[in-house]
């Protein structure tokens, strides 16, 4: 109880967090990113579909660090959902999202309705050739023409020096590479590694789909990249024997149906017979309903270039 005629600047109730803007429109944000270039600001942006978890807020902190304002968008965008998939269904908490976006020091949240990004009228779409048929693309066909479509009008809208995007979506970030390279646009792409559960199973929205069940046996996916991931330590090269190896430990889960385990080069995702530059092992994996993804990234050592450094 206070004493009377005390007073308190603050009602303890209340949070105090840094001020950041949630903007609406095109033409806000635009305006907003033009006022932070004239400043000379470094302008990082971290683009999402929103469910904001600790794999978004890693990228989010490495903007931080990197530059001197960072935006987020968060937009579910319709036009990366196949007709069967689960576009409606995709979890969203706007509000939950932006508190902690305030409390990570993000300075702006572009969150546009639909309308806003696809106006009636809308004719235009990004196709990366290629790289987007193959994977993902061949499960999820269109799905990448809608990623590269939103992402460049994300580009055009933020106008960022540094875009950060996730190794968990490693074809994603390639097919990113590849338009900003294709198309001239003066952004570079950062990426960031893989954010886990202590029982690695990678964080993703859509783990939030999974029953008990399925969570305790979703974690086949670490559990078979680990033990590629072992394979190539004992000095396993063969790309055959390391997909038998992957499968097996898949097809020993009974709640899991694999969809696809590939070892690709890293830079054109097409599949490798032996291990020697920079590859994936790509995995994705269906557990029910859910479908999952996660991947091993292998590179050559930079010290000596015939051992090869894993990461998970
Ligand atoms: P979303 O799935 O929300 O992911 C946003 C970013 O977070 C992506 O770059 C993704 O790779 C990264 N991310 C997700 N889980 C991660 C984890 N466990 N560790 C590290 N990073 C992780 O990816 C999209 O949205 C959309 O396709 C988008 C690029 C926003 C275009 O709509």
């Amino acid at each position: 109880m206070l004493a009377a005629g005390s007073s308190l600047n603050v009602a303890p109730s209340v949070k105090l967090l840094p001020s950041m803007e949630i903007i609406r429109t095109i033409s806000w944000m635009k305006e907003v990113s033009r006022q932070a270039r004239a400043e000379n600001q470094i302008i990082g942006l971290v683009p999402t579909m929103g469910a904001l978890h600790e794999g978004h807020f890693s990228l989010i902190r490495r903007a931080r660090q990197e530059c001197s304002k960072v935006f987020t968008s968060i937009f579910v965008n319709s036009k990366q959902f196949g007709p069967n998939e689960d576009f409606a269904k995709y979890p969203r908490a706007f509000e939950s999202d932006v508190e902690q976006l305030a409390a990570a020091g993000v300075d702006a949240v572009f969150a546009p309705e639909a309308a806003e990004m696809y106006p009636g009228g809308f004719h235009s779409y990004v196709n990366v050739e290629g790289l987007s048929e193959r994977l993902e693309g061949r499960t999820r066909p269109g799905h990448f023409r809608g990623v590269a479509t939103v992402v460049l009008k994300l580009f055009q809208i933020f106008q960022p020096h540094v875009a950060y995007f996730g190794r968990k979506d490693a074809q994603q970030v390639r097919i990113v590479q590849q338009m900003a390279r294709d198309l001239n646009l003066d952004v570079e792409i950062a990426v960031c590694p893989i954010v886990r559960e202590r029982d690695g199973l990678a964080l993703s929205s859509r783990n939030s789909y999974l029953s008990a069940q399925e969570r305790a046996a979703a974690t086949v996916l670490h559990r078979a990249l680990d033990a590629a991931g072992k394979a190539i330590a004992f000095g396993t090269r063969d790309a055959l024997e390391l997909q038998r190896i992957v499968r097996e430990v898949v097809e020993r889960e009974a709640l899991a149906t694999l969809d696809y385990a590939e070892i690709v080069d890293a830079e054109t995702f097409e599949p490798v017979v032996r291990l020697a530059r920079s590859s994936y092992v790509l995995l994705a994996v269906f557990l029910g309903k859910t479908r999952l993804i996660d991947n091993l990234f292998i590179s050559p050592s930079p010290a000596d270039p015939d051992e090869l450094v894993l990461s998970l």
